[in-house]
């Protein structure tokens, strides 16, 4: 069983160069998502990229799963296969997952899109989401405990009327694309391990509308919600730092098709 590692300046530098692809492959992959799409093309396009940029992704083959990223939309909660026949339409919420290895460095990173135009509700699920990220990402820091961050994540999406999966949760992350640390994003503050300077790792809520529980299909991967309610997610990598932490996988500008609505209000 290998441990939790502290990665060095080195480590972490090359960690940054890995990061930076896999945030740049999500941002152009974004752009591909709009009505009439299908999950097979957007998938095609990040294998291309991740290749030209002399990256691997690391999905293809990962215990079996069959394609270079996965792509959630609507009721999948993670691990969508994507699909030919998989056809996006307007109003659709659209998770894309890339995790990309450089130099033999993993990069996690994951954002969900709006294909066309959003309802009102489907927009307070994904802007909870993208908030329930941040808010446990600002916990991060050297002497922080694990429990913190699921309970700030876990606080912010129930007081929004949402649930936290808790059949999946980050991550360890470096040379491996899943390392022993586990981040649930539920739990109590106080609780779990203690945070130390060096520690890389990742923050992925998934968030449904409605109840926790999923089941998984007959394919083996596709995790849907139980009753069907729609499911968002938001992921980065990053780096316990001296104050705080580092994201790694952090986008260039704005995620096109992803920016929170300017009419909307928390
Ligand atoms: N990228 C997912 C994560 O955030 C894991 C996908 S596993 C795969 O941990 F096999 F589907 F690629
Ligand atoms: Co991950
Ligand atoms: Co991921």
């Amino acid at each position: 069983m290998p441990e939790i590692t502290i990665k060095s300046h080195e480590e972490i530098e090359a960690m940054r160069r890995a990061g930076r692809l896999a945030a740049k492959t999500l941002e152009e992959a974004g752009k591909l998502v709009k009505p009439g799409e299908n999950t097979l093309a957007i998938n095609d396009f990040v294998h291309e990229y991740t290749l030209k940029h002399h990256g691997i992704p690391a999905p293809l083959n990962y215990e079996g799963f069959p394609k270079s990223c996965c792509i959630s939309v609507n009721d999948v909660i993670c691990h969508g296969i994507p699909k030919k026949s998989t056809i996006l339409r307007d109003g659709d919420i659209v998770n894309i997952d890339i995790t990309t290895i450089l130099d033999g460095w993993h990069g996690d990173v994951n954002a969900t899109f709006y294909c066309g135009t959003p309802s009102a509700e489907a927009v307070n699920l994904v802007e909870t989401t993208r908030q329930c990220l941040e808010i446990g990402i600002a916990q991060v820091r050297p002497d922080a405990r694990m429990g913190d961050i699921g309970a700030a994540i876990q606080e912010f999406a129930e007081s929004r009327g949402f649930s936290v999966v808790r059949d999946y949760v980050g991550h360890g992350i470096g040379r491996l694309f899943h390392e022993p640390l586990q981040v649930p994003h539920y739990g109590r503050r106080g609780h779990g391990i203690r945070l130390r300077e060096g520690m890389t790792f990742t923050i992925e809520p998934m968030i449904n509308a409605g109840d926790w529980r999923m089941t998984i299909l007959n394919d083996g991967w596709t995790s849907v919600t139980r009753d069907h309610k729609w499911s968002a997610q938001f992921e980065h990598t990053l780096v316990v730092t001296k104050d705080g932490c580092e994201v790694l996988t952090r986008f260039s500008g704005p995620l096109t098709n992803s920016t929170t609505p300017a009419d909307f209000k928390f």
